[in-house]
């Protein structure tokens, strides 16, 4: 939306056509009567009251006005405040928003709608949040005990109050100082007609619950006390009760503790109940009159509640002690003294109570010193005021407001026209009202009213109001602003409506009949130090605090400083500190006496815009420039706007700002060039200014967007390319990987399918033809293999008697391990015989062939086997003699042993030694060495054994030869094996004949030419000892038991 679309009338009073006091004030009516209540002077607003609440505040609107431009929304109070914010913030420039206007006129609204607005746009946060709270929960506070109905307004600021919001570089608030001007406390003891003290009074009342109440000793009805107008007691559309919890609840917030809050409502009521003290005139004994307190009780009440002694407090109250410098004289004060005295101490006590509230809310939102502070000030200080009766309040007032008129009018109209002589512009001079000789007819050092009137305070001698009065008009008999009855008298008017009291000043704002009456006085703001030192005493440490003049012992005598010359100075303050800081104006107009919504008042207006000198002030602003500003920061704001200025210039900033204005080719009337600025006629070029920047600004953020997203997109689509390359890379991988895992599973397939195939090939090929016996044989060989390496290793001892063999392992093999075991057996048998001497293999062919002859056949064989054959059983070897027995006989004795000789006939036995030789056996008898018979072996035919194990046995010999003619012999042996074996090998030996040897136990035994047949018995076993037994049996028959 733009200035000009959607406005009633015209926003901006420099458009206006023509520029007359009329076409103005119907302009800012038809605005008003459409609910335009702000209208632009430049950037001066003029806020019209509205009384009523329009639909133009709050986060919604807060939030469209800060992201436009001052011109580029309808005129408000928002955009201006967001002009003063961003300066502050972005250009680093400390503001100052002064917002004038009559009582009525809706500075306080405004000065909460800009305060609302900074902390809405300023930073947010924990921190910042509750600095902004306090300084917001302010407002409340102080409206409580600074404000109250007037006539022209029900919520009158009745004091002057400039805050200093202080931000850091960011522009977050950190805290802020209030600075408090002149609080009007005449009104704590008497209030004009309709008009009401200040609204703490009131909330503490109707708030205040039971308990406190009767803490505070206080009755609910505003009735009981003397200080409250008994006639108005409420406002409409004011709700006492609960402003009062607002207030406390804002109190708590600001950070006032519990105790500093009910001290603070003590003090209040204090207040309260000293206008309860009623006072009686009395007289003395002397004839003086005097005073005294009427009814005791309040006194005492007051005195509890304070903890002071009642008749101190009294004494204070109706007496005063005069002290000089030698002596203390103590006056009784009369009635009209007292009621002065108490009258004095309830508005000391509250507007102390005031300034301690203002300091104490000022702790709270104390801004470190340390920290770089950037300054937004808000100036809401009372109205303009032209009552019935003025007095020395509204003096002062108007005194202040003809001081910020005096800002206003350097700053905007004198200051701009002086700046424009400073740069060198072709101006013609616009007329205005420079209300300097007011101010000075005030504020003169010397012959100013204040002056003055402090001079009279001071002066000795007898001093009154009208002394006062008759000083100035003598002063001020020729001064064009001043007027009185004496002056006028001189000049022959006359004017019923100036009083004799009266003095007027033609200020700005209209002519004010002032009445001299209490000038003196309350200029004086006089407190008996009785009162002062009374309060100090109160063991309330509020109180106490309040009156620090009131210790004993710094009693001065020097006078504090007067009520006027106070002010006089503070405003001094305040103008120097304005003038600092860049100023932002609000312009309250009040459209109605009536507080009425809609009531357009046009000659109520006529006489503001007049005063406010808004017409000036347009013409001021259309003859000159709208706009200005070093070249410096220009360039710097605008050179995006110029090709060769951008992006860099190296030129100096005049010649920039000329080519960048000159390449936009804007109308030369538009533009002025200073020495140090560059001046902008109408706000529409600086807004088409702003329009260009905004849309080349939009341009290059398209700009920066634009490589900035290309730049991303580009990133983004290599960081994309790379990682699809990375994923294809992987991804093909992966699927070669895949693919080479299921060629070689099928390679794999395929072979094995192959070697299957060729298996079974070569399976029909070879296997049906003998390969299952190759097979076979091979697992035969390796397991017989196995068989015999393993026998191989656990081979049996060689030891022949060992017949130990171990089991075959299969069953197959059980055959050849009985073959191998023999085979074993039968090897050691060889190893043994070969390791044999020849010796020894005599005597086992020996043992051999008595085996051959008798194993398995005589009994006594086994036990023969071990014992070795001796052959020689007598020692023959070394005994000569029987050596002889061998006769001629050659070769060795093969055998020579003892044997029996069975007697054939009887079946005796007797003893003889045999000898065998190589041809014969010999037979000799022991008893008759030389009885022998020799045998040769040829005649032996064949021997008879028992199959016992006796040694009997029988030598059948050829009957044909010498011997065997006489018969066969009988013999037993105790060697039979040995001796038969012997002769059947010597027999052999002899005559290559096989001697037969049978083994019966019935054999006939020859006996020349009978034969005997013999019968061999077993006998007994062990019976016998070897020994046999003959028994003949008839001739022919012979039993032998063995
Ligand atoms: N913008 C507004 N919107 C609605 N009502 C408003 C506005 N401005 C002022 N008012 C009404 O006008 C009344 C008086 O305004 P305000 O108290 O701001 O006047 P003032 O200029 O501060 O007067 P004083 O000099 O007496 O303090 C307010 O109580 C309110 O009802
Ligand atoms: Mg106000």
């Amino acid at each position: 939306m733009t200035l000009m679309e959607d406005s009633v009338g015209v926003g901006d009073l420099v458009l206006l056509e023509p520029l007359e006091e009329e076409p103005l004030l119907k302009n800012l009516q038809l605005r008003y009567e459409n609910k335009e209540i702000y209208t632009y002077i430049g950037n001066v607003l003029i806020s019209m009251n509205p009384y009523q609440q329009l639909p133009i505040y709050g986060p919604e609107f807060i939030a469209k006005y800060r992201d436009y431009t001052f011109y580029e929304l309808k005129p408000h109070i928002y955009a201006l405040a967001n002009v003063a914010y961003q300066s502050l913030r972005d250009r680093d420039r400390d503001q100052c928003i002064l917002i004038t206007g009559e009582s009525g006129a809706g500075k306080t609204e405004a000065s909460k709608l800009v305060m609302s607005y900074v902390a809405a746009v300023c930073g947010k946060g924990e921190q910042v949040n509750s600095v902004k709270e306090q300084l917001l929960q302010s407002n409340p506070v102080l409206e409580a005990f600074g404000n109250a109905k007037t006539i022209r307004n029900n919520n009158s600021s009745r004091f002057g109050k400039y805050m200093d919001i202080e931000f850091d570089f960011k522009g977050s608030p950190l805290g802020g100082v209030i600075t408090n001007y002149l609080l009007e406390k005449s009104r704590v003891v008497k209030q004009l007609e309709g008009e009401r003290n200040f609204h703490i009074f009131y909330q503490l009342l109707a708030g205040a619950d039971a308990h406190l109440l009767e803490a505070l000793k206080l009755k609910r009805d505003t009735s009981h006390y003397a200080y409250l107008n008994q006639k108005v007691s409420r406002v409409d559309g004011m709700d006492d009760a609960s402003n009062f919890k607002s207030v406390q609840n804002a109190m708590t917030v600001i950070g006032f503790s519990e105790v500093e809050i009910q001290q603070v409502l003590e003090v209040t009521a204090l207040v309260l109940k000293l206008g309860n003290v009623e006072l009686a005139d009395e007289s003395q004994a002397n004839g003086t009159s005097a005073s005294g307190i009427r009814d005791g009780r309040g006194v005492q009440e007051i005195g509890e509640m304070i903890g002071l002694n009642s008749e101190e407090l009294e004494k204070a109250l109706c007496s005063r002690t005069m002290k000089t410098a030698k002596e203390e004289v103590v006056t009784t004060l009369n009635f009209t003294q007292a009621q002065y005295a108490r009258d004095a101490l309830a508005k000391n006590i509250y507007s102390r109570l005031f300034n301690w509230i203002v300091n104490r809310i000022n702790e709270s939102i104390k801004v470190g010193s340390g920290e770089k502070k950037k300054v937004m000030g808000v100036l809401d200080i009372y109205g303009f005021e032209i009552l019935e009766d003025n007095s020395f309040e509204q003096f002062v007032i108007n005194y202040c407001n003809e001081k910020l008129q005096q800002v206003f009018i350097e700053m905007t109209l004198k200051e701009e026209q002086e700046e424009y002589k400073r740069e060198g512009i072709p101006w013609t001079k616009v007329d205005y009202f420079d209300n300097g000789i007011i101010c000075n007819l005030i504020e003169h050092n010397q012959q100013g009213i204040l002056a003055m009137l402090d001079e009279e305070c001071l002066r000795p001698g007898v001093v009154s109001d009208s002394t006062f009065l008759a000083k100035l008009n003598q002063v001020f008999s020729k001064h064009g602003y001043y007027e009185s009855k004496v002056t006028q008298n001189a000049q022959r008017q006359y004017d019923h409506t100036m009083g004799l009291s009266c003095f007027r000043i033609c200020h700005y704002a209209g002519k004010v009949t002032y009445n001299v009456n209490s000038f003196i006085d309350k200029n004086n703001d006089l407190l008996f130090r009785d009162l002062s030192q009374a309060m100090w005493k109160a063991q309330h440490p509020l109180l106490q605090s309040l009156f620090p003049e009131g210790v004993p012992t710094q009693t001065s005598l020097k006078r504090p400083p007067t009520a006027g010359a106070q002010f006089k100075s503070s405003v001094a303050i305040l103008m120097k500190n304005l003038y600092s800081k860049n100023p932002n104006y609000i312009r309250c107009i009040k459209p109605n006496e009536h507080q009425q919504r809609g009531q357009f008042s046009s000659e109520l207006v006529a006489v503001q815009t007049r005063y406010l000198g808004l017409l000036e002030n347009v013409r001021v602003r259309r003859a000159g420039y709208a706009y200005r500003q070093r070249y410096g920061p220009f360039l710097e704001r605008y050179r995006l706007l110029g090709r060769s200025t951008w992006p860099r210039w190296n030129g100096g900033d005049r010649e920039g700002v000329e080519k960048v204005l000159g390449e936009l080719s804007l109308s030369s009337e538009e533009l002025a060039f200073g020495k140090t600025k560059i001046f902008i006629r109408s706000p529409k070029t600086l807004f088409y200014l702003e329009e260009k920047r905004r849309l080349r600004l939009q341009q290059l953020a398209t700009l920066i967007q634009k490589i900035y997203r290309g730049w991303r997109c580009r990133t983004h689509y290599q960081l994309m390319r790379k990682s699809q390359i990375l994923i294809s890379s992987w991804f093909r991988g992966n699927m070669q990987r895949k693919r080479y895992a299921k060629i070689k599973a099928s390679v794999v397939l395929i072979q094995a399918f192959v070697r299957g195939w060729k298996a079974r090939k070569d399976y029909r090929k070879y296997f049906r033809s003998g390969a299952a016996l190759t097979l076979a044989d091979f697992i035969y060989k390796s397991i017989t293999q196995k068989f015999l390496l393993g026998l191989r290793n656990n081979l049996p001892s060689t030891n022949i008697l060992d017949r130990t063999w171990p089991a075959a392992p299969y069953r197959c093999f059980n055959t050849a391990n009985q073959e191998l075991q023999q085979l074993f057996y039968r090897w050691k048998c060889k190893r043994f015989r070969d390791r044999l001497s020849p010796k020894q293999v005599e005597i086992l062919k020996e043992k051999l062939c008595a085996s051959e002859l008798f194993k398995g056949k005589k009994a006594s064989y086994p036990q023969s086997v071990p014992i070795p054959f001796c052959g020689d059983y007598l020692g023959l070897q070394g005994n000569p003699k029987l050596q002889k027995l061998k006769g001629g006989e050659e070769g060795p004795v093969l055998m020579a042993d003892t044997v029996k000789k069975v007697n054939r006939g009887n079946g005796k036995t007797s003893s003889r030694i045999l000898l065998l030789t190589k041809g014969h056996v010999i037979l000799i008898d022991t008893k008759k060495s030389q009885a022998k018979t020799v045998i040769g072996l040829d005649s032996v035919a064949e021997v008879s054994v028992t199959s016992f194990k006796d040694g009997l046995f029988s030598l059948h010999l050829n009957e044909i030869s010498s011997v065997g003619s006489r018969g066969d012999f009988l013999l037993v042996s105790e060697h039979v094996i040995e001796l038969l074996t012997k002769m059947y090998q010597a027999v052999l030996d002899a005559t290559q004949r096989q001697l037969l040897i049978s083994v019966t136990e019935k054999f006939s035994v020859r006996f020349k030419e009978s034969s005997v047949a013999v019968k061999v018995i077993q006998g007994p076993e062990g019976d016998r000892n070897g020994k046999l037994k003959c028994k003949k049996k008839g001739s022919r028959c012979l039993e032998v038991t063995v």
